[in-house]
Formats: structure tokens, C-alpha cells, sequence
């Protein structure tokens, strides 16, 4: 049986993977920061799947120590992880810093993939063949990176900002691992899900709900849609050896002039190693 470990499982679109992954029959461990909604969550993907093979873990991405606590915790009860999806986002209205000093839509959206990635890698190496998947957005065609001031601290924070340099984070580190793991039986890619109507638009302003709710209602493609992509990269025998690649609808798709630079995406890894003392 294959085990996924699959982040950001309590709602949207990674509570609707969950649920398509276990009827899959795949042993899905969804990770929540909230125990009690998260208990909830794995009795519907239960319920939802018909399947028993329903795990839950704690986990705060704003905290690298929860994030490492998460990485113990899964060693400690699995033995094998065939596919890893980081799908845990945020996006924060105001400037904020996590208590281990980094920008929040940084650290959950970016380090929070990367801590975790390492931290489980030798695990999903040793389970090739394995995939590991990386929710980005389209939003990455936007994000810009300055090494000197990830934070913004400096200034020019802005909602969209940060989370689209989060999400160019995701489509670079993405090809940064590709690289890594090449010839060692582990896949990695990244994907945008579509325009979602999930809880993330929540976090947007105040005066941009009203609008939200009407493009919501009328654009956007609904949580089970919006699952699609992560379960085809997590399960697709088509993408099978595939690696290091950006996909929309299922298709291949040439990520930003940014996320496609290589010698960019080293001086993220080094950087990010850094910030997470690895
Ligand atoms: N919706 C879209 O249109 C869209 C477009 C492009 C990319 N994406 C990406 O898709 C992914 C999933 O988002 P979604 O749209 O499904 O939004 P969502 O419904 O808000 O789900 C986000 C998930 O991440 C979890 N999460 C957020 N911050 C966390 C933290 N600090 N620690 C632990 N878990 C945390 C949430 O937990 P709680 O349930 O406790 O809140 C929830 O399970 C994100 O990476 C997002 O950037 C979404």
C-alpha cells in the first residue's frame, strides 16, 4: 500500500486529494494545525473514501519546530513515504514574522515545503519509486526575489507579493530538487490548481470579499476540481519519471523567465538551507 503524507488536509483542495487518494487506496496521512477540526476532517475522508486507512499528524507551519516536531512524529510511525504533497498555504493581509523571525507567507508557503521536504527525503528516496508534489500557483509568474530582503523588511510588502515570491519559491526549489534527485527513483513537481472557491481567499482584505464572493460564485472551479492536478501528479502513470516540471490542467506548462533560472534557484536552496539550519 502506498502512504501519502499530504499537508494543508483540513480544507480546499487538499481535504478534496485527501479524499480522492484513499479511495485510491493509497494510506493518506493528512496534517492539520487544528487538532480538533483535524480529527473532524479525517472522520469525512473516512466517511467520504470508505476507506480505514485514514492517519492524522499535528503541525503548525509557522513554527520550524513543529514542522521538524511533524517530521519526527511520521519517522516514528511509517516506514515509508511514496508520495509527499506540500499543499499547506497562507496568504497574510499585513506584514508579519513568524517566532522564528521569518516573513509568515515565506515561511509557511516556502520553508515550510522546503523544511519538511528534507527533512523526509532520505524516507522517500528509500521508497522509490516515489513522487513528491509541491502546490505553487500561477500567482509564481508575478513573484520576484531579492535574497538581500525576503521578508520585505526594507518595504513594499504587499498580500500578492509575497505570495507570489512564496510561490516562485515552489516552482524553484521544485527544479532545484529535480536536479537532486536525479537518477534516485523520486519525481518532483510542481502545479497551479486552477482559480479555487477555497477558505485561502479569506485572508484577502476586507473590501476584496464582496468581489470575491462574486467571482467565487461565478469563475471560480470548486475544491473537488481544483484537487485534480495534485492527485494526476501524485498518482498519473503518465508522469511517471516525469520531473522538475510546472503543470496546469494536467499539462506541462513553461513556468517564469525567474523560476527558470537555474543558478537563481541554487542561491534559494542555499539560503533556505540556511534559515532552517539545515
Ligand atoms: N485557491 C486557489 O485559487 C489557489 C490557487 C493557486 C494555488 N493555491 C494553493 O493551493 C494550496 C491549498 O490552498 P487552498 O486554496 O485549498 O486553501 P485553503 O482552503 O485555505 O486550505 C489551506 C490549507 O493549508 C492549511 N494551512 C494554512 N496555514 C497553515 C499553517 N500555518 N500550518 C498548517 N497548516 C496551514 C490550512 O489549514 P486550516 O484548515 O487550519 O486553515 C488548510 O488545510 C495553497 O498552497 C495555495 O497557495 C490555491
Amino acid at each position: 500500500m502506498k502512504t501519502t503524507l499530504l499537508t494543508g488536509a483540513t480544507s480546499g483542495i487538499g481535504l478534496e486529494a485527501a479524499i480522492t487518494l484513499a479511495k485510491e487506496g493509497h494510506r493518506v496521512v493528512m496534517v492539520g494545525r487544528d487538532e480538533a477540526k483535524t480529527r473532524q476532517c479525517v472522520a469525512d475522508v473516512k466517511q467520504r473514501s470508505g476507506s480505514a486507512n485514514v492517519d492524522s499528524l499535528p503541525c503548525d507551519f509557522t513554527s520550524q519546530a513543529s514542522i521538524r516536531a511533524l517530521a519526527q512524529a511520521y519517522r516514528a510511525k511509517y516506514d515509508r513515504l511514496d508520495v509527499l504533497v506540500n499543499n499547506a498555504g497562507s496568504v497574510f493581509n499585513e506584514r508579519g514574522l513568524t517566532t522564528d523571525g521569518i516573513e509568515n507567507t515565506f515561511a509557511v508557503n516556502h520553508l515550510g515545503y522546503f523544511l519538511l521536504t528534507n527533512l523526509l527525503l532520505d524516507l522517500v528516496i528509500k521508497s522509490a519509486p516515489a513522487r513528491i508534489v509541491l502546490v505553487a500557483s500561477t500567482g509564481h509568474y508575478r513573484g520576484t526575489m531579492d535574497l538581500t530582503d525576503l521578508g520585505f523588511e526594507k518595504g513594499g510588502y504587499s498580500i500578492m507579493g509575497a505570495y507570489g515570491r512564496s510561490k516562485l519559491g515552489n516552482v524553484l526549489m521544485t527544479r532545484a530538487l529535480a536536479r537532486r534527485l536525479e537518477g534516485k527513483g523520486v519525481t518532483v513537481n510542481a502545479l497551479h490548481p486552477g482559480v479555487v472557491a477555497t477558505n485561502i481567499w479569506g485572508g484577502a482584505p476586507g473590501w476584496a470579499q464582496p468581489i470575491l464572493a462574486a467571482l467565487k460564485a461565478l469563475f471560480m472551479i470548486t475544491p473537488a476540481q481544483g484537487s485534480k492536478t495534485i492527485t494526476f501528479l501524485a498518482t498519473a502513470p503518465e508522469v511517471e519519471g516525469q520531473s522538475g516540471l510546472y503543470f496546469e490542467k494536467n499539462k506541462v506548462k513553461t513556468p517564469s523567465a525567474l523560476a527558470r533560472d537555474e543558478a537563481l534557484g541554487e542561491q534559494l536552496w542555499r539560503k533556505s538551507a540556511e534559515l532552517v539550519g539545515l
